[in-house]
């Protein structure tokens, strides 16, 4: 699926392509599944134009589940026929496609409990998570952490690691997704239609925010003296964190092959799950984009590519 011009989900086109050529550093993967993550409609919407030259036709997706083809000569870490997943350069062509090229330095073993499907909807929102929590927020047992759009694609990774970390978490999202969320590991879901959670809550050491706008600028409100706002969708105002000397961290989830092995592991441990909201073939792109782009979704949509 491509895209020749920046617009609508009507952009995305199903043409043959040539197949990607690989570097020395590459592998060339047989992609199986791929999942839909906001930065897929962005790009195609042209918002990230800034500091990132694509060139046209482009192919969007970075999340992939599927198996090598080819290796680049200085690949040693994987073989033809290994079972991969990961998050590839997304200012690389990506993964709405039957072929990507990946660097192997990018990628992991995908987890070996699960199908290609299900593996596919883990790298992008898993690491952003991970890399939220972990490394942004240095969330440690026994800490509670506000996480806001807890039942989308990065917040139901986040619910499930700060869970397994030990943490007291507590989730934002609509309320029919309130017991859904109580499943995950929440141990309270606030209805952010209904409630206002800078009236219910203080003394949170993390928050870690999915959403941005007046949600985030209330986080300040609960944040304990000290306490870190991590936000994947940018912080607007660092001055307003100082008063109470917060700590701001705003960040873009790097692929990170150590991450993807812990994130296998918790999987195939039964510790996390991905969640899937609706798998659908790789000519529904677009379908998928105008359901993502509603902003609603539980966890993930999934593109099959091949069966
Ligand atoms: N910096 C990075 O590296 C990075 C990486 C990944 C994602 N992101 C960004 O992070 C954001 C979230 O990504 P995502 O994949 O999780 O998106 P997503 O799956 O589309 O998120 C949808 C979820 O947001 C919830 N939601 C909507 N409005 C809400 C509100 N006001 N309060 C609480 N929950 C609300 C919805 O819950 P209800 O249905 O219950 O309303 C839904 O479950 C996107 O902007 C994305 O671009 C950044």
């Amino acid at each position: 699926m491509v895209i020749h011009k920046y617009g609508g989900p009507e952009e995305l086109k199903y043409e043959d392509m040539p197949e990607p050529v690989i570097n020395q550093d590459d592998v060339l993967i047989r992609v199986y599944s791929t999942s839909v993550n906001p930065i897929d409609w962005k790009v195609r919407q042209g918002m990230r134009k800034e500091g990132t030259q694509r060139s046209f036709p482009l192919i969007l997706g970075w999340d992939v589940s599927g198996v090598i083809e080819k290796a680049g000569s200085g690949v040693t870490n994987f073989k033809i026929g290994d079972e991969v997943y990961g998050r590839p350069d997304t200012t690389r062509n990506g993964t709405y496609a039957e072929y990507v090229a990946v660097r192997a330095g990018e990628i992991y073993f995908k987890p070996k409990t699960t199908g290609h499907a299900l593996a596919a909807a883990v790298p992008l929102a898993g690491l952003t998570a991970w890399q939220g929590l972990f490394d942004h927020g240095k969330l440690k047992p026994g800490q509670k952490i506000l996480i806001h759009g807890a039942a989308g694609g990065v917040g139901t990774y986040a619910v499930q690691l700060a869970k397994w970390r030990g943490a007291y978490v507590i989730g934002t999202a609509s309320g029919k997704n309130a017991s859904f969320l109580k499943e995950l590991g929440a141990s309270e879901v606030i209805d952010y239609k209904n409630e206002h959670f800078e009236e219910k809550l203080k003394d949170i050491d993390v928050v870690f925010d999915t959403i941005g706008g007046e949600t985030q600028a209330n986080s300040i409100k609960v944040l304990k003296s000290g306490g870190i706002l991590v936000s994947t969708v940018g912080i607007r105002d660092m001055d307003a964190l100082k008063p109470k000397g917060l700590h701001g961290e705003q960040y873009m989830a790097k692929s990170l092959p150590d991450q993807l092995k812990q994130l296998a592991e918790l999987i195939d441990a039964g510790k996390i799950k991905p969640v899937i909201a609706q798998q659908l073939s790789l000519k529904e792109a677009a379908k998928a984009h105008r359901i993502s782009e509603e902003g609603h979704t539980r966890g993930k949509i999934v593109l099959n590519v091949k069966n």
